[in-house]
């Protein structure tokens, strides 16, 4: 396995490969890597070249300590990527775009002003920006993402029709623990209680998308759902049944749908989503 740590080595390598007549797989990602990351890195073809790149971008942060905060574990990340035949692992220094970016305006779809783009200001055009450089470097035959951040995954989408038409994205389902947590980086960051109080997260979707089954309306329902995770330590940022393609808001369609939620345990912000 390679370890590249800056980009001109990485396009030097990628053009050695490209002669080669290898697809490239690339899986982006900001480390601290779990089963979820791992699903992604199964999920590349596999006769492809996979490339793994671990950033934690600060672009995509709207709060500084949060981005001082991320988990960051890259001796034990570099091992992951080994055992799960990596060919190329990607690890750039803090500041690898600054002065290399493309700086002309961006357009954001509409979608990203709604949930996760309502309260975290400037978060997707920090992905978008990344993204989107990556795949500059890369210009991958394919690229996996995880439907766990279904409104990134869109964007992504986005992005693809936009500049990348000959690139492949690779939707994956959420990897969860026993009992449902999603896995994210900033498990890491809780405490035993506190992590076992994360399956009310995905319990929560699961009994709502059964009550909308039922014939209930969601705006009937909500307020008791984010009490009841309140009353159990849970702090709802956002939970909303919004439609899968759009985002737009589903005034009770349950076709094509899903529920989506950001909400905070100890002040550690947690994101997860259920298909209708
Ligand atoms: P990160 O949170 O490290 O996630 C990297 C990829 O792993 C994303 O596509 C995410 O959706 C996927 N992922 C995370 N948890 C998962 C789980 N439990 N099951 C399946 N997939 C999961 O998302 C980012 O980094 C960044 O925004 C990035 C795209 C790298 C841009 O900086």
């Amino acid at each position: 396995m390679k370890i590249i740590k800056s980009v001109p080595e990485a396009e030097i390598y990628i053009k050695e490969q490209r002669i080669l007549k290898k697809d490239v797989c690339l899986v982006p990602t900001m480390g601290s890597l779990h089963d979820g990351h791992v699903e992604l890195i199964k999920k590349a073809p596999s006769n492809s070249l996979k490339i793994v790149s671990i950033y934690v971008n600060h672009l995509q942060f709207n709060e500084e300590n949060d981005y001082i905060n991320y988990p960051r574990n890259t001796e034990k990340d570099i091992d992951l990527c080994r055992t799960n035949s990596v060919d190329f692992v990607f690890i750039p220094d803090e500041n690898f775009m600054e002065n290399l970016i493309d700086k002309s305006a961006i357009d954001l779809p509409k979608f990203t002003r709604y949930m996760c783009g309502q309260t975290r200001s400037g978060h997707f055009l920090g992905v978008y920006k990344v993204v989107k450089f990556l795949f500059d470097i890369f210009n991958p035959n394919y690229a996996c993402f995880g439907k766990k951040d279904f409104q990134q995954l869109l964007l992504i989408k986005y992005i693809v029709k936009t500049h990348f038409q000959n690139l492949k994205i690779i939707d994956v389902d959420t990897i969860r623990t026993k009992n449902n947590i999603a896995l994210s980086s900033r498990l890491t960051k809780l405490s035993e209680t506190s992590f076992n109080k994360a399956s009310l997260i995905y319990n929560t979707l699961l009994e709502i998308k059964n009550s909308l089954l039922k014939g209930n309306r969601f705006t009937n329902i909500k307020n008791n759902f984010i009490n009841k995770l309140k009353i159990n330590g849970i702090d709802v940022e956002y939970i909303e049944h919004r439609l899968l393609d759009t985002l737009e808001e589903s005034r009770n369609s349950l076709n094509k749908s899903g529920i989506f939620i950001a909400c905070y345990i100890d002040n550690i912000r947690l994101i997860d989503n259920i298909e209708i």
